[in-house]
């Protein structure tokens, strides 16, 4: 499988798109096939190496996934192959393949946009969750917003409106007066003065850092809290960005002036924090039945990674970074035959004289016209036998090539049928 890969920490020259293997999911995990995962500052900031208490380099990011199930592990029964689910993984995600652990699985509605439903997992979690849970806005409160046109100011901003809040926050995007915002531009600081005259906010997010918590905690009211929930001011002016630790404790130890009336918390959304599930199976649900929208700034595919990198904090379009991985689950499949064309010569590939190790799970992706051609294991079972396999959760390989009879005459062709076949139908030019 590919994936992306932190080789060192540095600028986007070191990030690459390595294959490897991936190992069968353990006991209580779940392999996916990822359709799709998510850029944003947190990629920049962990390819600076300068992500609070991140993995050291070599590593590979992908805070969110969506994809199907492709293997079940050793007790896992809650999803069945081919299940379109989405996790927050915050590592790992931007892969071919990713094994996740079962319980941290939600499954994605029928008919839901896979992008805006993969930018929800983080940018809409993270933005309800600090609204209702770490400010409690209220209708009626005003809130500043800092990016109110990024992913998660953008998900604060509509989630705002749908508490009834006043929204007010930074932004160079003047159309965002539209949707019932009052935005200030950033390069200057006349939102300052503007919130105070206004006689302040009842929460303010920010997702800046050092200088801006102070510049955010002054705008607050009497009984208003100041949420941070990043560092990301030196991804967006590509500064050296100094250790959070500093940063956060400034932040916290402004609740040592309880006489001020004002109250200061730091975010950070967890996958197994007590709401987490709830909390996002709920937005799935106001993302099915169109409550929510989830606007995607731009879509990259995997290989296409340093471009987006470097055009994170460049684009005039607002909403999420998606970046496309699979459409479907024939990656694998792809993959068996581009290794049997390469271990294999001329002249054995015209006499078929072998078969592709696939995987059973991945059976299914196998184009409808081929069935034929398939002859599967060392008995020769057919196409029924091994579905049948299949959805029984079979695991472990099986082999595909030519039935016997038709091996002499037509050996190579099931395999260029396959590969064109699987290439029309997906629209996509994997190599092969
Ligand atoms: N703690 C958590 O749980 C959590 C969860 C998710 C994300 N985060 C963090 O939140 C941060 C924001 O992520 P995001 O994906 O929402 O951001 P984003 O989509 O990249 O948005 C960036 C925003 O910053 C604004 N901006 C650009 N340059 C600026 C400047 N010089 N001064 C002030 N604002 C500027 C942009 O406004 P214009 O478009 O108007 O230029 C835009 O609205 C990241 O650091 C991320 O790691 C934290």
């Amino acid at each position: 499988m590919k994936k992306v890969v932190i080789t060192e920490f540095g600028d986007v020259s070191k990030l690459a798109i390595v294959e490897c293997n991936l190992p069968e999911p353990a006991a209580g995990e779940v392999q996916l096939s990822v359709e799709y995962s998510i850029v944003l500052g947190s990629d920049v900031n962990m390819r600076r190496g300068t992500y609070p208490f991140q993995k050291k380099a070599p590593l590979t990011p992908g805070y969110s996934v969506l994809g199907t199930v492709r293997l079940n592990g050793k007790g896992c029964s809650k999803f069945k192959v081919g299940d379109r689910v989405a996790c927050l993984s915050k590592y790992e995600g931007q892969a071919e393949l990713i094994n996740l652990p079962e319980r941290f699985l939600v499954p994605v509605p029928e008919g839901v946009d896979r992008k805006a439903a993969v930018a929800l997992v983080l940018d809409c979690v993270t933005a309800y969750q600090m609204l209702r849970h770490a400010a409690d806005v209220k209708s009626g409160q005003r809130i500043f917003i800092h990016g109110l046109s990024g992913a998660v100011g953008g998900a604060l901003l509509s989630l705002g409106k749908i508490q009834g809040a006043q929204v007010f926050g930074t932004t160079k995007h003047e159309e965002l007066r539209t949707l019932g915002a009052v935005p200030f531009d950033y390069s200057n600081k006349n939102w300052i003065t503007a919130m105070q005259e206004l006689g302040g906010g009842d929460a303010v997010f920010d997702p800046l850092g050092f200088e801006s918590f102070d510049e955010s905690y002054s705008v607050l009211r009497k009984g208003g809290i100041l949420v941070g929930y990043g560092m990301n001011l030196p991804a967006l002016t590509k500064r050296a960005r100094p250790s959070a630790f500093p940063a956060i404790l400034k932040l916290l130890s402004k609740n040592l002036f309880f006489w001020s009336g004002k109250r200061t918390t730091f975010f950070g959304v967890r996958r197994s924090s007590k709401n987490f599930m709830h909390d996002l199976e709920l937005l799935f649900e106001w993302l099915r039945s169109g409550n929510i929208s989830v606007p995607i700034k731009a879509t990259f595919r995997l290989e296409e990674i340093q471009k987006a990198h470097r055009e994170y904090a460049g684009s005039s379009r607002i909403g999420s970074i998606v970046i496309e991985i699979s459409r479907s689950g024939c990656v694998a499949i792809t993959q068996a035959i581009k290794r049997a064309f390469e271990a294999t010569t001329y002249h054995s590939f015209l006499q078929a004289d072998f078969t592709l190790p696939i995987h059973i799970a991945d059976i299914r992706w196998l184009p409808h016209k081929l069935k034929p051609w398939h002859s599967f294991g060392t008995n020769h079972a057919n196409d029924r036998g091994l579905e049948h396999r299949r959805r029984r959760g079979a695991r472990g390989h099986a082999a595909i090539g030519p039935r016997t009879g038709s091996r002499s005459h037509y050996g190579s062709l099931p395999l260029v049928w396959l590969t064109r076949s699987i290439q029309t139908r997906y629209q996509k030019s994997y190599k092969v």
